[in-house]
Order: structure tokens, then C-alpha cells, then sequence
């Protein structure tokens, strides 16, 4: 009856103390196992109650402790509940990558002239990225300076697997895929075997474009680079197109617009020219027409590609090359506020 009297008044301060309690009354050497062990030695007529009361006596413990020991979880789930009126941290969002946004920009201008997309894989054989294009098969540019290859051919370049080196391969597909009117920019990632430096990288991003159909002449190309220049860098670019070679097309041109940043009058930047050159472009080949199966008696047409970088570079004024890819999120974040 004294134990009894003892244990419906326990009260512990926290859980060791409810365990010293436990430890104390109910395991294996506790008192009231010593009473249980007693029972051997009661007398037959009495065992019946001693037994009733033993049961009690380890009941009233067993509830006692475990009602402490619930009121001490209950504690500590009050003390972690979870606020949910405070308000949240808040997410970062993230930026677009600028090659993303120009990317975007460019694409959006050739969009509302009526040209779409068109894309092809990066890992391509020899005939989609040089011989299709007229490449003479001892081009420089085939060379291990300039190409990344994944399976090089000692006898035979047609047979080369390589990384491509510009995205007219895709033009290539589509012109065999497709007859004209043909009106396709192709945005894409390409590869080039050179040291990386502030002014160099062994990959970029391009967007080229192909205008197929008939009576396509010069004028159609100088136009549409005329209204790309000025949705790109403002109404009052002006452009100036330089004699240049390509395999691909003839004649070719390399493109300069007027400087950006001191209007053409002649600057640190622009080198004092007036001058800044951002594409190379031309009236499509009669042999890459051919070799594509589109008849050159019946349609011309033109090309033009640039390099996204080149472009970005040009538009926040980027000094180094490496900066796109390291993924400095200083840098990237400085083109949230430009978009
Ligand atoms: N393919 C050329 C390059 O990668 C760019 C170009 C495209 C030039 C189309 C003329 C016409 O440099």
C-alpha cells in the first residue's frame, strides 16, 4: 500500500529522471520485481490476492510512467511546432544566362521575317559539316587545328565523325530534307579545337540562317541584315558589307555594323574605325545547292551566321570569353536588370 501511495505521486523533472523511475520501479531488479519474487514464498491461500495486487501495483507504475513520458513528448512537440504563419525565406530565382537572352533576341527578330528553327546534333559526319559545303577535301579548316573529331579516317576524310564547327551543317540537313522556299535560322552549340583565352573558346554558340526560293538576290540579304543590325543595336546602326571568301557562297561578305558605342565616329573600342564586324554571310553556292539536291538553275538563295558571344560581347560590353562559361553567379545576375 506504501508503494502504491509512492508511485501515484512520481513526478520526474525531464526524460532521465523519468527513466531513473522506471529503472527503479519496473526493471528487472526493481521493487517491484523484488515483490514478485517474493510470491514464491506467500502462502497458497493468499497468493490469489498478493497476485491481484502485485498486477495492480505494475499496472499503476506502467501508466504512471508512460503518462509522464507522453506529457514530455508533448512538451517538446510544442516547442518545434512549425509556425506556419511566419513568413517564407525567400526563394532565389534564378537569371537567364545571357547567351540565352541574346539567343532569344536574335531569334525574335528573324521570327517576325518569317524564319524558323531548325536544329540538328552536335556530333556529325564529315559530309554534313564540310563536303556537302564545298569544302575542298585538303580545307584548313579540316584540319586537326581547327575540328574536334570523335572518329578520324586515315585514308579518307569523307568518312570523319566529328564535333561540328558551325551550324550550316543543319542547313545542309534541311536543304536535303526540304525543297524551297526555304527560311530557317538554326541556333546551336559548335566546337572548335582552340586554346581558351579571354578572346577564344573550344566551343560556341552560332545562329545561321538560309533563305531558299527563286529570284533570291544580294539586295533580299543586305535588307534583311540592314533590319536585323537595327532591331539588334538601334534604328540608327548602319552596316557595311566587306568582300570575303567562304566555301559555301559566292560572292561572300563579312558584315560590320557601325560602332555601338561612339556611333561611327571613331573610338577605343571600334579601334578608331568606326567600325565593328559581326557576321559573315553570301549568296549560297551553286555546288552546295547541288549537293543538297535543289536545282541552282531554278532557285538561289543566301546564308549568314554569327557567333552569340561575338554578339553578346558586344552588347554589355563583355571583355572576356571564359566569363559565359564559368558560371559566376556575380556575373550571371548582372542580367536580370538588363531584361
Ligand atoms: N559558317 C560560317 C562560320 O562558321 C559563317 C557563315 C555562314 C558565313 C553562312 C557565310 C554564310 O564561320
Amino acid at each position: 500500500e506504501a508503494l502504491k501511495g509512492q508511485i501515484s505521486n512520481l513526478k520526474a523533472e525531464n526524460e532521465e529522471a523519468l527513466e531513473a523511475l522506471r529503472i527503479k520501479y519496473l526493471s528487472k531488479k526493481g521493487e517491484i520485481s523484488e515483490l514478485f519474487s517474493e510470491f514464491r514464498s506467500v502462502p497458497p491461500e493468499q497468493k490469489r490476492e498478493f497476485g491481484q495486487k502485485l498486477n495492480e501495483l505494475k499496472t499503476l507504475a506502467t501508466d504512471k510512467i508512460n503518462t509522464l513520458r507522453d506529457s514530455f513528448k508533448a512538451k517538446e512537440k510544442e516547442a518545434h511546432k512549425i509556425d506556419i504563419t511566419r513568413p517564407a525565406m525567400p526563394d532565389e530565382i534564378g537569371t537567364r544566362h545571357p547567351i540565352s537572352l541574346v539567343r532569344k533576341e536574335i531569334i525574335d527578330i528573324f521570327s517576325r521575317l518569317g524564319f524558323t528553327l531548325s536544329e540538328g546534333p552536335e556530333v556529325e559526319d564529315d559530309w554534313h559539316v564540310f563536303s556537302a559545303l564545298n569544302f575542298a577535301a585538303d580545307h584548313p579548316a579540316r584540319d586537326m587545328q581547327d575540328t574536334f573529331f570523335i572518329n578520324q579516317d586515315p585514308d579518307d576524310v569523307k568518312r570523319n565523325i566529328i564535333l561540328r564547327s558551325h551550324t550550316s551543317s543543319v542547313q545542309v540537313r534541311t536543304m536535303e530534307r526540304q525543297q524551297p522556299p526555304i527560311r530557317i535560322i538554326c541556333p546551336g552549340r559548335v566546337y572548335r579545337n582552340e586554346a581558351i583565352t579571354a578572346r577564344a573558346h573550344c566551343f560556341f554558340h552560332q545562329i545561321e540562317g538560309l533563305y531558299i526560293d527563286k529570284h533570291v538576290t544580294f539586295a533580299d540579304l543586305k535588307q534583311v541584315l540592314l533590319y536585323f543590325a537595327q532591331e539588334l543595336f538601334g534604328k540608327d546602326t548602319k552596316i557595311r558589307l566587306r568582300p570575303s571568301y567562304f566555301p559555301f557562297t559566292e560572292p561572300s561578305a563579312e558584315m560590320d555594323v557601325s560602332c555601338m558605342l561612339c556611333g561611327g565616329k571613331g573610338c577605343g573600342f571600334c579601334k578608331h574605325t568606326g567600325w565593328v564586324e559581326i557576321l559573315g554571310c553570301g549568296m549560297v553556292d551553286p555546288n552546295v545547292l547541288k549537293a543538297s539536291g535543289i536545282d541552282p538553275d531554278v532557285y538561289s538563295g543566301y546564308a549568314f551566321g554569327l557567333g552569340i558571344e561575338r554578339i553578346t560581347n558586344l552588347k554589355y560590353m563583355v571583355k572576356d570569353l571564359r566569363m559565359f562559361s564559368e558560371n559566376d553567379v556575380r556575373f550571371l545576375d548582372e542580367f536580370e536588370a538588363a531584361h
